[in-house]
């Protein structure tokens, strides 16, 4: 089989057959298809498509281009959470917790951040000791002795993914949904989960800007998801304006504990709420949303899911107090408050524009290979649609210096846009996709 036909068959706009797509993935894998092949490929991929089958077919194959983990050892149902991508996205540290609490396994594995947006893993490394690489045998010991484990993915899980994603990401070639789909799903797949929870952002933050092509995403993973005899769910949330108010590693573990201690409510409580009972309701541990809503609330009202964040934290290396005493977190010195120039009402945050605040102030990577400062970032005191007044603060800047708090300042004035008169908020759970 040569490469040029499969890409030329491709460019023509015609389907490719199982053995073409595992000829092209494993030869990538292998480095036996060179870069600039795969790009052609990958570009007349986002052009023209592919269809269902395809789309699982290359899912399957990027699927098994390592190794796959086995779960099988750990008792009870195993649930996995993915999102797609946003900025103050610490719903992991919510929500992993809170469902472990309920009774259901949690085996995670998560990424990195990075660009504008960030990575469970970076924020969980927060707590001084943390540790996300630990061995394949601890990972399943601690999912069975604690409920929950969440490491970083090994570098023999999906290399396809690994290679093609590194290569889409400097071709222009992320925002095509067969790529998003067999890339997040091959990942979901090999990590072993019997139900996954997909967290699909629609809006300017994220990689499906419309509603539309987000909910076109959405039923997409479910049907592989289900196709791949997995009970898989998609939950369509907006991404318009950054999650929550805290954007920055440890200032985001900060607003994770506050939510698990009950502290704090909103939109953030909201979708965990949503996703978990989608969870709990897969796993058969619930039989009605509300049944499942009620489990994971009296998590929180009783502790026993911030006790679990703890047990993660401690089972993980990490230490457990700074879980109770959030002054043990990576604190930066620099506090600086952002004054609006205008009253009025906040219509718009670009959360892509509030990421790269965050990362000129060194919360983000630039390369994969950038070391991040956990302590800086952002916390928004305004969000879309509250009132503001002139020289009200917007939000505050944590930085390693002044000079460098009064460079993001600026900037986080620009992502707000604010208008005379009253905005109305839009619906945050804009669907779910079963
Ligand atoms: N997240 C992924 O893991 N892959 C994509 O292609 C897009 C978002």
């Amino acid at each position: 089989m040569l490469m040029t036909d499969v890409i030329v068959k491709k460019r023509d706009g015609l389907k490719l057959s199982a053995e073409e797509i595992e000829f092209v993935v494993n030869g990538y894998t292998k480095g036996e298809i060179p870069d600039y092949q795969m790009s052609a490929l990958l570009m007349a991929i986002l052009l023209r498509g592919m269809d269902s089958e395809e789309t699982l077919e290359l899912t399957m194959a990027m699927m098994h281009s390592g190794e796959t983990l086995d779960l099988s050892k750990i008792n009870g149902v195993k649930a996995d959470k993915h999102s797609t991508g946003g900025v103050g996205d610490k719903t992991s540290l919510i929500l992993c917790p809170m469902v472990a609490a309920a009774g259901v396994k949690i085996a995670k594995m998560s990424g990195r951040g990075l660009g504008h947006t960030g990575g469970t893993i970076d924020k969980l490394e927060s707590f001084p000791g943390f540790n996300t690489g630990i061995s394949e045998e601890k990972f399943i010991s601690n999912v069975n002795n604690f409920g929950i484990a969440i490491a970083g993915q090994t570098a023999d899980l999906d290399p396809a993914d690994k290679k093609m994603y590194a290569l889409r990401d400097v071709t222009g070639t992320v925002p095509s949904i067969p790529l998003i789909v067999s890339s997040i799903m091959s990942k979901k797949l090999a990590a072993g989960a019997d139900v996954i929870v997909l967290d699909v952002k629609s809006g300017s933050g994220s990689f499906m800007e419309t509603e539309d092509k987000a909910r076109e995403l959405a039923t997409e993973l479910v049907r592989v998801g289900k196709l791949a005899g997995k009970k898989t769910v998609g939950v369509i949330t907006d991404m318009d304006e950054p999650l929550g108010n805290a954007i920055g590693n440890a200032l985001e573990v900060k607003e994770a504990i506050e939510v698990l201690k009950g502290e704090k409510k909103g939109e953030l409580l909201e979708l965990c709420l949503t996703l978990g009972s989608c969870i709990l309701t897969q796993a058969g541990i619930a039989e009605t949303e509300n049944e499942a809503r009620t489990m994971l609330q009296k998590g929180i009202d009783d502790g026993s899911a911030l006790k679990k964040l703890a047990e993660l934290v401690e089972g993980q290396d990490g230490d457990p107090k700074a879980v109770y005493n959030t002054g043990l977190l990576p604190k930066a010195p620099v506090q600086l408050e952002v004054k609006s120039d205008k009253a009025g009402f906040v219509r718009h945050i670009s959360a892509k524009d509030v990421g790269l605040v965050s990362m000129h102030l060194g919360g983000g990577r630039v390369t994969k290979e950038s070391v991040i400062d956990l302590s800086v970032g952002v916390i928004l005191d305004k969000k879309v649609a509250d009132r503001v007044e002139l020289d009200e603060a917007l939000g505050v800047i944590h930085a390693q210096t002044m000079e460098k708090a009064q460079e993001a300042a600026q900037l986080l004035k620009n992502c707000y846009t604010i208008v005379d008169t009253p905005v109305e908020k839009s619906k945050f759970i804009k669907g779910i996709v079963k």
